[in-house]
């Protein structure tokens, strides 16, 4: 049994997440997403509250419940992978700006613990362009991004910048 650990921030997660989170399952038998608690970074959701949207998110996708596990971690990613028995970690690759990042953690995650595969899914051509960060900026400026977030993300987004 393969099983991958997708870890992120996830503030929130997104259609782009989910998407990578449907093609991770054709290809690995168990996913974890993994939030990561960062409250140095101040997200704008609470790690509780990033872990229901998730979980609302699989569900909303009809996710098998039995292969999808939402949990938070901290600390050093391939700690809490291997902890866990993953022996993939899963990333999501959009535009060539992520490129140099991400070669950039797999590659010191290889160091860390070579026995620990990354593997990349490009994000899905319709999402290219959809990131949390971007989400939150145009949610803030009053602009629709109903289509861009799972339908239960999107009230709670609202309701963080009085819309
Ligand atoms: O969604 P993000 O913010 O791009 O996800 C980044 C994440 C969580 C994958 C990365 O920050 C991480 O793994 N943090 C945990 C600490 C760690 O292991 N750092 C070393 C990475 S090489």
């Amino acid at each position: 049994m393969t099983v991958a650990v997708y870890p992120g921030s996830f503030d929130p997660i997104t259609k782009g997440h989910t998407a990578i989170l449907k093609s991770g399952l054709v290809a690995f038998d168990k996913i974890i997403v993994a939030v990561l608690n960062n409250e140095s970074k101040k997200p704008l959701f609470s790690v509780a509250e990033r872990m229901e949207m998730i979980r609302e998110a699989a569900a909303e996708m009809g996710a098998d419940p039995d292969r999808v596990e939402v949990d938070s971690f901290d600390g050093l990613l391939v700690n809490y992978a291997r902890r866990r028995g993953a022996g993939v970690i899963l990333r999501g690759l959009r535009a060539v700006a992520d490129f140099e990042y991400e070669l950039q953690m797999a590659n010191m995650n290889r160091h860390l613990t070579p026995e620990i595969e990354t593997v990349f899914i490009m994000a899905d051509d319709a999402y290219f362009y959809v990131a949390s960060t971007l989400v939150k900026e145009v949610a803030r400026l009053g602009g629709d991004v109903s289509d861009l977030v799972p339908s239960s993300v999107h009230p709670r987004l609202l309701a963080k910048f009085d819309k």
